[in-house]
């Protein structure tokens, strides 16, 4: 399973100024979710994980600021369970229909700015239902072991074990 990621153009950067197009040619929304120190989207409920699925949005996620931990579960795809550690660099994470997904921020919060593609059924009221994972396949696929993707040497990389646990490692 090979995700999404769309690119940003960089205009200027320098050590105090990051000025970019952070626009998409196919989203037809513009949300923004900030996350002040360490926060779920969307919360647990009494310590069980939701999720949120969409039927009529395509998500594109992109960091504005700080990181964000996504995590997708797709029972469709032959690779269920992916854990993405997203980052600005990496442009902006595609969450196809049908995808389970949640993101966590770390302890300095952070702020995604979402460009989705909304098709003519989209319904507020109906896309934002926080959801647990309800079936077998869902808890199975929780339950395998992720696909990890991380910025690591200007590139988007991705690897069957978690990259910065082995890194935590090394270092003691
Ligand atoms: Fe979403």
């Amino acid at each position: 399973m090979k995700l999404k990621f769309l690119p940003i153009t960089i205009f200027r950067e320098t050590p105090k100024v990051l000025f970019f197009d952070a626009s998409l040619e196919e989203s037809n929304g513009c949300d923004l979710v900030i996350h002040s120190e360490e926060a779920i989207s969307p919360p647990d409920d009494f310590k069980e994980e939701q999720y949120y699925v969409h039927n009529h949005q395509i998500d594109h996620n992109l960091v504005i600021n700080g990181e964000r931990t996504f995590v997708l579960i797709n029972t469709s795809w032959d690779e269920p369970h992916h854990v993405i550690y997203l980052k600005r660099s990496m442009g902006a994470l595609e969450i196809p229909i049908g995808t389970y997904h949640r993101s966590i921020s770390g302890k300095k919060g952070s702020i995604v700015l979402n460009q989705p593609k909304k098709d003519k059924f989209f319904d507020s009221k109906r896309e934002f239902i926080p959801k647990k994972l309800n079936n077998k396949s869902l808890i199975k696929a929780r339950k395998s072991p992720p696909i990890y993707w991380i910025w690591e040497n200007d590139k988007i990389k991705r690897f069957s074990f978690n990259p910065l646990e082995r890194r935590v490692k090394t270092h003691n």
